[in-house]
């Protein structure tokens, strides 16, 4: 496989980024006030603003020659047509059919897919109008989700993106953790009559789900008897052997496909708890967004095609610039769970260091990625963008509109975030005083939304989703398998055998040997 450093166009960039280097983002405004107008992009009440990126229009041409000598285009192709891109599962990566109504009704993808979805449209909505019940026969109040990563984090976005204090149907509770405290407080403010408990797993062989899935189980099964657990269990799964043997029944195992990566699968039964908090209708929405931005991807030319804008602003910041962190800062408290769900889906699918064909990269692969809410962290890591000795290039996202009706306060908000974009651009020569220089010439990419629906929330997830599908192709990279995350599962096994054995079996180094026998001593011998 050819390495993408070896063609012109990544000869060309390495040449131009000592150009870019000896100008200012202050130069580059101050030679084209229209610079807004320039580098930003718009698509059905989506804004992209890249003009605080230290780039020229050469940027992007060459930006955009390198995407083509990647093959992105053919790659974009690949994935649409649902070619076996994910190689080294010999798999496809056809999450996109899931949202695309005219597939699912159409013979664009096959019968079960598409049964299984009206499937969970009926159960939602069945649940929804408290028609489903429980084993006393009251309707379920709340919803206990348990999943973890991809079964977690895009269906957690989703309900606190979108529920609001008005917004009707069973409340839904996350877990995701090994760690008991989590379960142990979520259970103590639940009633097992009225609550349903979908266990998602992919796999439906993920040991934190597993466990959090039996200590729900015993707790129903204490409270209500062994016969309610097929009317208080829900499986999302493609292992539906597993959730069989656990003990959910048939009509309640909505199946997940093989193409469709973790990550990536909250447009799939992996969705139900959304759907089952946010209603159908907003559900659907929410995938008709993503489809919207599905259409955009496939048919925009690279030059205004947003993922591609985004993906390839990215790969000049990361691999030219050399900035090794990205930052993810929603102006929106609603957005709150957008920074650990990008950082699942950058991290884990693009964080890897071997090509398609198994040899060793020569580029500088995903970044890493963190973020928080803002203005909260202008309180806590913005000193460091503003001050520190690196620069870490910072994604701003914030809607127009709010979803409350305080006066003045989203204003406030906004303005809080233009100015953070502005002093990181630009900075201050703090009056000749060198403590209080900020001295600018940081990027960052600022996405505007009209307003944060269902609709608009599916546009954005799609957005990175493609972005990140993107890079992996510059990269010659398989963003669809996670292989690095096995390791530490199987490290795992002996050490849950040892750590509370009588006798410890497993050789270990000396640090982890150490902790064992401190850990031990400590904790006692009350299991
Ligand atoms: O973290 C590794 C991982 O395999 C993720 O890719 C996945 O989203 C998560 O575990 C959960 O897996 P499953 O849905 O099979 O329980």
């Amino acid at each position: 496989m050819p390495s993408i450093t070896k063609t012109r166009a990544w000869q060309a960039l390495k040449a131009h980024r000592e150009e870019i280097s000896r100008t200012t983002l202050r130069e580059l405004f101050d030679a084209d006030p229209g610079r807004y107008q320039t580098f930003s992009y718009e698509t059905r009440g989506l804004a992209l603003d890249l003009s605080k990126n230290r780039m020229t229009h050469r940027t992007l041409g060459l930006l955009a020659e390198l995407a083509k000598a990647a093959g992105v285009e053919e790659q974009i192709e690949a994935m649409l047509s649902g070619q076996r891109i994910n190689e080294s599962e010999d798999r496809a990566a056809r999450h996109m059919a899931l949202r695309d109504r005219s597939e699912l009704a159409s013979a664009g993808v096959d019968a079960e897919v598409r049964s299984v979805d009206r499937r969970i449209e009926a159960f939602t909505n069945l649940v929804r109008a408290g028609r489903a019940v429980g084993a006393t026969g009251k309707p379920f109040t709340d919803v206990l989700s348990i999943g973890i990563g991809g079964s977690h984090l895009g269906p957690m976005l989703v309900m606190t993106a979108l529920r609001t204090a008005e917004t009707t149907g069973p409340k839904v509770h996350y877990v995701d953790n090994i760690d008991g405290h989590q379960i142990a407080s979520t259970l103590a403010k639940l009633d097992p009559a009225t609550t349903l408990v979908l266990a998602a797993s992919k796999s439906f062989t993920t040991m934190e789900t597993l466990a959090n899935a039996e200590t729900a189980r015993k707790w129903i099964v204490e409270r209500l008897g062994r016969g309610a657990v097929a009317q208080h269990f829900v499986g999302l799964t493609s292992n539906t052997a597993e959730a069989r043997a656990f003990g959910i029944t048939d009509d309640r195992i909505f199946p997940m496909w093989d193409w469709v990566g973790g990550r990536f699968s909250v447009w799939s039964a992996v969705g139900l708890s959304a759907a089952l908090g946010v209603g159908w209708d907003a559900f659907s929405a929410f995938r008709a967004g993503a489809h919207a931005m599905d259409r955009h991807f496939a048919a925009e030319p690279l030059e205004e095609n947003l993922p591609v804008l985004l993906a390839m602003t990215g790969i000049w910041n990361n691999n030219f610039l050399t900035f090794d962190d990205v930052a993810i800062v929603p102006y929106d408290e609603r957005l709150r769970a957008l920074p650990s769900f990008l950082q699942q889906l950058e991290m884990e699918s693009n964080g890897k260091r071997v090509r398609l064909d198994g040899s060793v990269v020569d580029t500088r692969t995903a970044p890493v990625v963190f973020g928080m809410v803002g203005t909260s962290a202008q309180h806590t890591f913005h000193q460091l963008l503003h001050q520190g000795t690196r620069s870490v290039p910072v994604d701003f996202i914030a809607a127009a509109r709010p979803g409350h009706a305080l006066s003045g306060r989203h204003d406030k908000l906004i303005a809080n975030m233009l100015a953070q974009s502005e002093a990181l651009a630009f900075g201050t020569d703090g009056g000749g005083d060198p403590h209080r220089t900020c001295p600018g010439n940081r990027p960052s990419t600022t996405i505007l939304l009209e307003k944060l629906d269902p609709f608009h929330l599916g546009m954005l997830i799609a957005l990175y989703e493609h972005k990140v599908f993107v890079q992996g192709v510059i990269w010659g990279i398989n963003s669809f398998d996670q292989f690095g995350v096995e390791l530490g599962k199987q490290l795992a096994d002996p050490l849950v055998r040892d750590i509370s054995a009588s006798k410890v079996r497993g050789t270990y180094d000396s640090s982890t040997a150490g902790l064992l026998r401190r850990y031990r001593a400590w904790r006692g011998s009350d299991g």
